[in-house]
């Protein structure tokens, strides 16, 4: 068994099209445990700590901009292969690649507004956790 925590966010587009419940019951239904979980406003410094990685990339403002224009859900799901399993759950980061099933594949057509993210990796995982649910880290 591998258990692992990860990182979960709902971006701005997901909250203002309703579509919290949706992915949340995605969630419960695949068997992850939500070990944390709040409705918050990103500040562009957080949202610049949060995407730093992508810093200099030419979507990088674009990036920002966006996940601090309105409120997000920010969680902590745990599971086993938790990371991995819920990017597959999100699939492809352009939605126009994602399978059709997958969270972006059903509710996402376009790469800047792509519904949800995920950790991408244990590290990731463990950083992402620390700047949203300090408590937690
Ligand atoms: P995220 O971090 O948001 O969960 O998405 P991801 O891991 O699937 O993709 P990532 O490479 O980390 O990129 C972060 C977000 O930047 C936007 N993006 N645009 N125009 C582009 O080439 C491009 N590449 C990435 C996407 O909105 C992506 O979710
Ligand atoms: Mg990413």
């Amino acid at each position: 068994m591998a258990i692992e925590r990860t990182y979960a966010m709902i971006k701005p587009d997901g909250v203002a099209r309703n579509l919290i419940g949706e992915v949340i019951s995605r969630i419960e239904r695949k068997g992850y445990k939500i070990v944390a979980l709040k409705q918050m406003q990103i500040s562009r410094e957080t949202a610049e700590k949060h995407y730093g990685e992508h810093k200099g990339k030419p979507f990088f403002e674009g990036l920002v901009s966006f996940i601090t224009s309105g409120p997000v859900v920010a969680m902590v799901l745990e599971g086993e292969k938790a990371i991995s399993g819920w990017r597959t759950m999100m699939g492809a980061t352009n939605p126009a690649d994602a399978t059709p099933g997958s969270i972006r594949g059903d509710y996402a057509s376009t790469i800047d507004e792509n519904v949800a993210h995920g950790s991408d990796a244990p590290e990731t995982a463990a950083r992402e956790i620390g700047i949203f649910f300090p408590e937690l880290a």
